[in-house]
């Protein structure tokens, strides 16, 4: 693997479809905020929250990460945190952006649904003026919590119908199969919501298969566990569902024991849409270029492959037709000047 191979996958244009927008809050900013905020944080300097970044599964990194996102209080707060996060994609040539955001754990605390669209759609708003970066927002549904809890946040999100592209599903996997979401999912569809859903990161193959029928996603966030079983890995194939995969992710969370044994290559080897994503990047080391030099470092994938991984994020997006073709021409262009 060369340097050159990095260089390359860092300056092609992509998207990036799976990134949790309170998962982008860097230890920096979470000060800054509690000093602003007054709210009282169990860490005293910015190294020692980066020392407790130490996860051996998804539960592990939950705790902190809804610790962390308490400093989150005011539209302006959001509008920073996602203001910050565009200025860091931009610079990995991020063109278009698919953001989660968890209205749960803010409503939860008492802050209302809209202060949380308000201070993002500003932030949205200014990345496209500013780098013509498009955007769009994914509500998701925290699965620990109960399916009337969703559907309460699925009220909450009427008047904003316009300015949400998605519904999602994440939070802790095992135990909260897709099942349990379908009602919320069906009438988050009738609304005209798209859906994805969070399958195949810590649970088994079965809980892909009820995202697919039961939740009627049109992505599949992570989706890792999907190649244990060959029936399910060739309908994903064949039905060219796109799999927003989380290298980094993966190897903090312990999904993987390393990245040499990441199933990235194998995904792409089995003809599934994969592309590459940072998920939560303050807590997992990295944006999506750093996601994308790991995996150049640890796999054989060449620059065919990342080219094919770049291409996937804007056809995996939700975007209308001809903005995608309108990104792909650009790729081609860069593409094309390289060789
Ligand atoms: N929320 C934030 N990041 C998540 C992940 N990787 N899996 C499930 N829920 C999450
Ligand atoms: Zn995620």
């Amino acid at each position: 693997m060369s340097s050159d191979l990095i260089a390359f996958t860092a300056s092609l244009p992509k998207a990036e479809l799976h990134v949790h927008i309170e998962g982008t809050l860097e230890p920096e900013l979470m000060f800054a905020l509690a000093k602003r905020n007054r709210i009282d944080i169990p860490f005293k300097t910015v190294e020692a929250v980066r020392a407790a970044y130490q996860f051996t599964r998804l539960q592990d990194f939950l705790d902190i990460y809804y610790e962390g996102a308490k400093v989150l209080q005011t539209e302006e707060d959001f509008r920073d945190l996602a203001r910050a996060y565009f200025n860091r994609a931009v610079a990995d040539n991020v063109r278009h952006a698919e953001i989660f955001f968890d209205p749960q754990a803010h409503t939860a605390r008492g802050v209302p649904f809209g202060v949380v669209m308000k201070g993002l759609l500003a932030a949205m708003e200014g990345a496209e003026r500013a780098y013509g970066l498009s955007s769009k927002l994914i509500l998701c549904f925290l699965r620990h919590l109960d399916q009337d809890d969703a559907f309460a946040t699925l009220r909450d999100a009427e008047p904003w119908r316009e300015k949400i592209v998605a519904v999602g599903l994440d939070s802790s996997e095992m135990g909260h199969p897709p099942s349990k979401f379908a009602r919320v999912f069906a009438a988050a569809g009738s609304m005209g919501f798209k859906r994805v859903a969070h399958a195949g990161e810590e649970g088994p193959p079965e809980y892909v298969r009820e995202a697919l029928d039961l939740l009627k996603v049109h992505r599949l966030d992570h989706g890792n566990r999907s190649l244990e079983d060959a029936d399910l890995t060739a309908r994903l194939a064949r039905t060219a569902m796109t799999l927003t995969v989380c290298p980094l992710s993966n190897l903090k969370l312990c999904v993987v024991k390393d990245l040499k044994s990441h199933p990235l290559p194998e995904m792409l080897a089995q003809g599934l849409r994969a592309t590459i994503n940072s998920d939560d990047p303050a807590y997992f080391g990295g944006y999506i270029n750093d996601n994308y030099a790991a995996m150049a470092k640890a796999s054989r994938l060449d620059r065919a492959a990342f080219v094919m991984l770049a291409r996937n994020s804007f056809l995996g997006s939700f975007l209308p037709e001809a903005e995608v073709t309108k990104y792909l021409e650009v790729l081609d262009a860069y593409v094309a000047r390289q060789a």
